[in-house]
């Protein structure tokens, strides 16, 4: 089962009816929505999955030296579980594997498989939104906390609320954990709305399924032929923009109500900010982390951040 868009209701009827419209990115993720995100991650123009796996490889015996033994992992939005493989298969005797998704049949699936091949490891999966307050379940006695966020979603927040995520991280990791962040990079902007705007369509499906996912589950009558996908480098605030643009005037029913849309009016449905070396080191700060490690890919597109808390933290 995926989490309902019926548990978003009150964000989905908010952002429908505001000025710019909205709608949340976790509604991407249903089970279609999440097969269609795996896509995106093997294009040649999404860089990020294969930047950030190039970076974990390199530095795997790096990472597992600074993790240490019987480290217990915290995956936050765990998906297919690639990269998480690759830790498992040099930490030394991990003694625990937590994955946080909000997508419950995937979670089930990956957890059923790495309990399978990691016997030892102690798995406990976890459903829920981890933009939210989490309750992590307990890791074993004396284990020390290893929180994992790869792919850059901590891009996906705007830079007070990811630092507000650090922070709520931070409480997971404790004064003897660590957090092994990944981070997209600021660069061409070409680049990056080829990565967002493949030329095969497949981040313009994802895009549209939020639509089509709103007709099946929350009974609107949205026409897809009506809207197409945009994705925008806005420089000045350092993101790429996620946009559904009405192709022409149109009234849709949403919750029983009329929502009325302008030609050319769009929903907005995510951001992901990319940082610069200084962005990246406030955004740490402002988390209440030190950057103690700092890795990159050899065409230096993507950040792997080892992050230790603060010695300031209160
Ligand atoms: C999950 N997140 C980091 C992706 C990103 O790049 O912001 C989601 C995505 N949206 C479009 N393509 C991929």
């Amino acid at each position: 089962m995926i989490a309902s868009s019926l548990s978003a209701r009150p964000e989905i009827i908010r952002g429908l009816w505001a000025t710019p419209k909205t709608l949340p990115p976790k509604l991407f993720y249903d089970e279609i929505g999440a097969a269609l995100f795996e896509r995106i991650c093997t294009l040649d123009e999404y860089y990020l999955t294969r930047a950030e796996l190039e970076i974990l490889t390199s530095h795997a015996s790096t990472i597992a030296d600074l993790a240490g033994p019987r480290c217990g992992l915290i995956e936050y939005g765990s998906g297919a579980g690639t990269k998480v493989r690759l830790l498992l298969d040099v930490l030394d005797e991990p003694a625990a594997y937590a994955p946080v998704d909000i997508s419950a049949d995937q979670l089930a699936r990956i957890a059923r498989e790495i309990a399978a091949e990691y016997p030892g490891l102690s798995v406990r999966p976890l459903v829920a939104d981890y933009t939210g307050p989490l309750l992590v379940p307990p890791l074993p006695e004396g284990t020390r906390p290893l929180v994992f966020f790869p792919g850059s979603t901590i891009g996906n927040f705007d830079p007070h609320e990811a630092a507000a995520f650090l922070r709520r991280a931070g409480i997971t990791v404790g004064s003897e954990g660590a957090m092994l962040l990944g981070v997209d990079r600021r660069k061409d902007a070409r680049v990056l709305e080829a990565a967002y705007n493949d030329a095969s369509g497949v981040t313009a499906a994802f895009n549209l399924n939020v639509l089509a996912r709103l007709n099946r589950e929350f009974g609107s009558d949205f026409d897809l032929q009506r809207f197409r996908h945009n994705a925008l480098w806005n420089d000045q605030a350092s993101r790429i923009e996620m946009h559904l643009e009405s192709l022409e005037a149109q009234t849709v029913r949403v919750a029983d109500e009329p929502v009325h849309f302008a030609k050319g009016e769009t929903i907005w449905t995510e951001s992901s900010y990319k940082y610069d070396r200084s962005g990246l080191e406030e955004l740490v700060r402002r988390g209440g982390f030190e950057l103690a490690r700092l890795w990159t890919d050899s065409e230096e597109r993507f950040w792997v951040c080892w992050l230790t808390p603060s010695k300031l933290r209160a």
